[in-house]
């Protein structure tokens, strides 16, 4: 199967979700990527630099990002305008209405952005853990490489097949494309990755770290989703 997952979904859960505490308080992953103090090697001060997430959800990784000043202008990518409505709603009521900028597109066709745009791109759980077949990943990780600066950081959080999780899946939940199955919470398509797979989809991004986790903390549904060693916590650089 070749092909970018339907929308559908995704606007449905989006619309399900309110903006309570619970969903916008800032996620975990977010916040362990920020204790690692990684920076783009761009001679630049932050306020100059440009961060985007792909499938941005409600906005939760880019607030927080933009709490700790971590940039000057803020992208938000989505391919569902429920998602973007409220990332938009969650960011004004912060006040970043200026900083921040919501573009509906999907991640496997070409972005919009200008080559060399990002000092980072963000995608956790989301276009590398949702998109199905092997080209559609491959042209989006070259898109992923064409938009960033070079020395520019690349963090993706998703799915991982050398695990307790995935070796413990019912055959009945795999999908015929390997390390893909269906989720539990409403039957969405996922891929997981080796880490031959998700070194060899990435690069030339160089990787700087590649570590399996074990927790992912949703924006829909129940928060906490633990899966054994079933993530990876993956950054990467643009030599
Ligand atoms: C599980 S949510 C994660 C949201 C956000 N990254 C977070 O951690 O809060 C996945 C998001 O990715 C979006 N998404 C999935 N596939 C996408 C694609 N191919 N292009 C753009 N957005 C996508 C969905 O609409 C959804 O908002």
């Amino acid at each position: 199967m070749e092909s970018i997952q339907d929308f559908q979904p995704w606007e449905k859960l989006h619309r399900q979700t309110d903006l309570s505490n619970n969903r916008i308080n800032p996620s975990p992953i977010i916040l362990d990527f920020l204790s690692r103090n990684i920076f783009p090697k761009i001679n630049s001060s932050s306020k100059e630099q440009n961060c985007l997430e792909v499938g941005v959800g409600i906005g939760r990784n880019l607030i927080c990002l933009a709490e700790h000043n971590y940039c000057g202008n803020y992208f938000g990518l989505d391919h569902t305008d429920e998602a973007l409505n409220k990332a938009k709603q969650l960011a004004d009521s912060k006040g970043y209405s200026n900083i921040f900028h919501f573009v509906k597109g999907m991640a496997g066709k070409k972005f919009t952005f200008e080559n060399n745009s990002f000092d980072f791109v963000f995608d956790i759980m989301a276009a590398s853990t949702f998109i199905m077949g092997d080209n559609v990943r491959r042209a989006y990780a070259k898109e992923v490489n064409r938009i960033l600066k070079p020395g520019g950081i690349f963090f993706v959080f998703t799915g991982n097949t050398d695990s307790d999780y995935f070796n413990q899946l019912s055959e009945q939940r795999k999908g015929s494309e390997p390390g893909t199955f269906r989720r539990s919470m409403d039957g969405t398509m996922e891929k997981s990755y080796t880490k031959n797979e998700i070194l060899s989809l990435y690069a030339p991004l160089e990787s700087i770290i590649l570590e399996s986790q074990s927790h992912y903390f949703r924006a829909f549904g129940e928060q906490v989703l633990t899966r054994p060693g079933g993530f990876w916590f993956g950054i990467f650089i643009k030599a």
